[in-house]
């Protein structure tokens, strides 16, 4: 009966959790999928969850189905997060949210709206990407194709390049955008080349989907969502996919949000119910018990001003890390540029290091990083970070 179904080569990202789950090293350091270790190397609960989790009603309490967009509260929760607390286009209805199985749900249920109602569109991700916005993409029978982004070589945005190629796509072509702490190099578009990629996004009516996974650990919660607020203040149409994975640390709960920021409120309204009858088609409704949480740290003032700043040590702890572990680099190979490490932003930076390099650390090291050569940065600590910087020398000296 199942003869005929292949194999699955495994996720670039997540099978890679499963060789390090199975290395039997002590010394072995995951710098590999993107999760927020704090210095003892333990996943955190913050305290605004914990605070938030006391008062959410005992384990023993009925659970019935959320709505299929979710709570009311964790919604508005993500368009105020994403949009600015006073924004007009949230006062004027012209946001259509729902609530979402992580940031990847949100993806889905996107880009299932794009095939619906934009059936010719292509989409366009940034070269480099996260791995999985192009099988998202492509699992809902979307042709996905790539724009110019990244310079390895120079650890630079190609910028020019990036512009010419949008200024050629046609009307409704979707792309995807990263408003901070790009996946997987951590160079971000400064908001004067921001403003530039969407005013070519409105000349050529395309479809700007930004997704933001690392909100507040590239500058603060209010310039990483720059690219968004510019975006909504030019009038533009825009998909924004958003996570509480990392910002929350609540990766197994599964929860994000999708917004469609509309021309007017009848739009907004016609865009919410597909959003809810794709969600019905899939998978009924979002999980509840993350929705609680999210729903009581966005909309309760003390713990909400209690979880930016728990968000700040996370990104303060990383950017501490990417400067400890640029001056031991400088100090071992004072001849290598390694200026970049303290220039990207957010969870992630882009080594550039060769796959045979890379097998290295693995094999000889049990450092695990993406094979593309990006190193999560919230994997390293104070007790790891002198044996990755050796062993991050000791292979680059080859
Ligand atoms: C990552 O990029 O490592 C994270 O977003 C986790 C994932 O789902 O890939």
């Amino acid at each position: 009966m199942f003869q005929h179904i292949d194999y699955y080569a495994g996720d670039p990202i997540l099978g890679l959790m499963d060789k390090f789950t199975a290395d039997a090293r002590p010394t072995k350091v995951n710098l590999g999928i993107g999760i927020y270790y704090d210095d003892a190397g333990q996943l955190p609960v913050l305290d605004c969850v914990k605070t938030a989790e006391q008062r959410i009603a005992s384990p023993i309490s009925p659970r019935p189905y959320l709505p299929m967009a979710g709570l009311l509260g964790h919604r508005q929760g993500c368009q105020r997060l994403l949009f600015g607390q006073e924004a007009k286009v949230i006062q004027d209805n012209r946001v259509a949210t729902i609530a979402t199985i992580g940031g990847s749900g949100a993806l889905k249920v996107g880009a299932e709206l794009i095939h619906r109602w934009f059936p010719h569109a292509k989409c366009y991700v940034s070269d480099p990407t996260w791995s999985n916005h192009i099988a998202i993409f492509e699992g809902c029978g979307i042709e996905v194709g790539s724009y110019p982004y990244y310079d390895p070589a120079n650890h630079s945005i190609r910028f020019e390049e990036m512009i010419g190629f949008i200024e050629t796509l046609n009307k409704h072509d979707v792309l995807i955008l990263h408003p901070c702490c790009h996946n997987p190099t951590g160079m971000d578009l400064t908001h004067e080349q921001w403003d530039q990629v969407l005013q070519v996004v409105q000349q050529r009516e395309l479809i700007a989907f930004m997704d933001i996974a690392y909100q507040g650990f590239g500058e603060d919660m209010d310039n990483d969502a720059y690219a968004i607020r510019k975006a909504a203040q030019m009038g533009l149409a825009l998909f924004v996919s958003n996570s509480f994975s990392k910002n929350l640390s609540l990766y197994g709960e599964r929860v994000g949000g999708l917004s469609i920021l509309c021309p007017d409120a009848d739009q907004a309204e016609r865009v919410f119910g597909q959003m809810n009858y794709i969600v019905r088609r899939i998978y009924t409704s979002p999980p509840s018990h993350g929705g609680h949480v999210v729903d009581l740290v966005m909309n309760d003032a003390a713990l909400y001003e209690q979880w930016v700043k728990e968000v700040y040590v996370m990104r303060d702890r990383i950017r501490s890390m990417r400067s400890e572990l640029r001056a031991r680099l400088e100090a071992s190979l004072p001849n290598h540029d390694f200026s970049y490490l303290t220039t990207q932003k957010g969870m992630f930076s882009f080594t550039g290091l060769a796959t045979e390099q890379l097998e290295r650390l693995q094999s000889e090291f049990g450092l695990y990083m993406v094979m593309n050569s990006r190193v999560c940065m919230a994997g390293l600590n104070s007790a790891n970070i002198d044996y990755v910087a050796e062993a991050m020398a000791t292979v680059l000296k080859g």
